[in-house]
């Protein structure tokens, strides 16, 4: 529900950033600004910025940057509501129980619609797959992996049948709208305006939320088919990277059992479960996220990791490191032997022999230093970097006691003692466990993306010239869908504010990379004067003139090859004015 904009200034006005941020992370006075180790990314020198007189932070380190209740949403992992509630409450204002916007209703009633659609769908396939005699097939496939009627009861495992419209038919005699299927990503409409089944011939998974709603689904070929497993695009009600398999199961079981395994697969965790075995998860087939590992923590305080003993199930579990360190939760990792699965190993060894593997299980960090010292025996270079690399792990520790208990594991091991592992920490250069996201951005840009940028840079900073930049036909250069937007915001403010109000700025501004470029912007000393728009203007022309003159050769060309010497001539004479004009520019 959304809280009316000047409340939202209001709190925001009264808030002091320094203070808030200050509750959280050290912070130290240099010059203007106060500055502090990043809580984002992990750096040894500090290049997180807070301005007071801004009431911004950013970190000239990992690019993030953003308002008091950016800093609060991302610190706390909590929504905007929550972060201006919680400002709000520090300060003892109260916010007012406000009614949803149209917007926000029109979302809301989407959200649920789909939701209803999901429901009817998962029943409709479950359905198929346990009474149809067309799912005889389906049915053999999962007896032949071991998935007996519990296991499809509980996660309701479900068969799309072979045929392009099963499910549409059945969603059209239940009266449910065609266009509402399609968002929710379980038909495909055709170039035609007809539609199609997304999942057919496939064993279905509905994929539920912890609230025990369907809000996906993926599908797996019955046979060696390709592609493997199909799954829901992105929906109003579905993000990849926010959800685990199971958690409707295994809620009820990890509490029981005190603790949660996390797996890879689908069959992963029906296996499992097949074999008793209910209180796993699965993050299919994605790189473990901030948003999952909060889940995980949700359904228990241990966690399992399981992966595969190669190389890349190695590289997948040192990868979650600082996601698992954040948290200060107990994390365990059991590897299996090279080329299995859990499925694959549990289907071996059975329950037993799985339970062992688990009994087996390592502190996640532990692991990582005896195995960062094992691989690095024979390589001097290669076991100093490693040595660097693990002291700026360990001291990411919050717990002064784990820190030190840690520490000095890592003495025994290498054989080296306090003061070096101390030196190495303060001496390393960043290690990129939070990338650059800015930098990485900009990076990514074009030469003529740059020009479109350093355009919107000159205006932020002198916002007086948009009418004439606007004059002057200058945003139609700016072609970069976050560009336009950001140019968009600038202007309207401008227009409203008669001024470049960067509080709206960033409380209008949803897309991270855009407040990260706004906060630095803002903290940083301009690099134009105002007599530089000119020079960006008569760049601006001088692009547009060129571009001209390049079509105008492709029509000589042309005109050339048709052999129509008078339009030859007529378009060298154009091309000739359009030179005279670019040198006059
Ligand atoms: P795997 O390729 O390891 O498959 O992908 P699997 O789980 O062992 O599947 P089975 O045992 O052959 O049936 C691991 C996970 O990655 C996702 C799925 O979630 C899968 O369970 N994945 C894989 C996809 O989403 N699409 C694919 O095409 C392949
Ligand atoms: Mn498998």
């Amino acid at each position: 529900m959304a809280i009316p904009h000047d409340k939202i200034e209001e709190i925001r006005n009264i808030a002091n950033i320094v203070e808030i941020v200050g509750e959280y992370i050290p912070l130290k006075k240099i010059g203007k600004n106060y500055v502090g180790l990043c809580p984002f990314h992990n750096e040894t020198s500090p290049s997180f910025t807070v301005s007071e007189e801004k009431q911004i932070f950013h970190c000239f380190g990992c690019g993030i940057g953003g308002n008091v209740f950016h800093f609060l949403m991302r610190y706390r992992q909590c929504s905007f509501r929550e972060a201006v509630e919680e400002v709000a409450n520090r300060y003892g204002l109260s916010l007012p129980k406000t009614k949803m916007t149209p917007k926000e209703e029109e979302a809301y009633h989407l959200k649920k619609d789909i939701l209803t659609i999901n429901e009817q769908a998962a029943r409709f396939y479950h359905q198929y797959l346990t009474e149809e005699k067309d799912a005889e097939r389906a049915r053999e496939y999962l007896r032949a992996r071991g998935i007996g009627r519990d296991t499809i009861s509980d996660y309701m495992l479900g068969y799309a049948p072979s045929r392009w419209d099963a499910l549409t038919q059945f969603l059209q005699r239940k009266g449910v709208s065609t266009a509402l299927a399609i968002q929710g990503g379980l038909l495909i409409e055709r170039e035609d305006g007809g539609v199609y089944d997304r999942f057919r011939d496939r064993i279905i998974f509905p994929i539920f939320d912890p609230r025990d709603r369907v809000i996906a689904f993926g599908g797996r070929v019955l046979g060696d088919g390709l592609p493997k497993y199909i799954n829901s695009p992105e929906t109003p009600v579905y993000q990849k990277g926010f959800c685990l398999y199971g958690v409707n199961v295994a809620k009820v079981w990890s509490q029981k059992e005190g603790k949660v395994i996390l797996v890879e697969g689908y069959f992963d965790l029906l296996s499992l479960h097949a074999r008793g075995i209910r209180y796993a998860v699965a993050s299919l087939g994605t790189a473990l996220t901030p948003a999952q590992v909060r889940l995980l923590k949700r359904l228990s305080p241990h966690i399992i990791l399981i992966y595969d003993g190669d190389a890349a199930g190695k590289k997948a579990a040192k990868r979650s490191i600082p996601l698992f360190l954040k948290e200060d939760i107990l994390v365990d990792i059991a590897l299996l032997p090279e080329g299995q699965d859990p499925d694959s190993f549990i289907s071996q060894v059975g329950k037993e022999g799985f339970l062992n593997l688990l009994s087996q299980a390592k502190p996640l960090i532990d692991w990582y230093l005896a195995s960062g010292e094992e691989e690095t025996r024979d390589n001097f270079e290669r076991r100093y970097q490693f040595l660097q690399e693990a002291s700026n792990v360990i001291f990411q520790f919050k717990n002064p006691f784990k820190k030190s208990h840690y520490i000095g594991k890592l003495c025994q091991l290498f054989h080296v003692d306090q003061a070096l592992i101390q030196d190495l920490h303060k001496n390393s250069r960043d290690i990129s466990l939070g990338s650059d996201l800015l930098a990485a951005f900009l990076n990514s840009l074009t030469p003529d993306e740059r020009f479109q940028l350093k355009t919107i840079r000159y205006l932020f900073s002198y916002p007086q010239m948009v009418h004439e930049f606007a004059r002057e036909n200058a945003f139609k250069e700016i072609v970069h869908p976050l560009f336009r937007q950001l140019l968009d915001l600038i202007c309207e403010i401008y227009e409203r504010k008669n001024e470049l109000s960067l509080s709206e700025l960033l409380l209008n501004t949803q897309e991270d990379i855009i407040k990260s470029l706004i906060t630095k912007w803002a903290i940083e000393t301009s690099p134009f004067k105002l007599e530089d728009g000119y020079e960006i203007l008569r760049a601006i022309k001088q692009k547009r003139l060129k571009r001209e003159r390049q079509k105008i050769l492709t029509k000589i060309k042309d005109a050339e090859e048709r052999k129509d010497f008078s339009e030859v001539l007529e378009l060298l004479k154009e091309e000739k004015r359009l030179i005279k004009q670019t040198e006059a520019v």
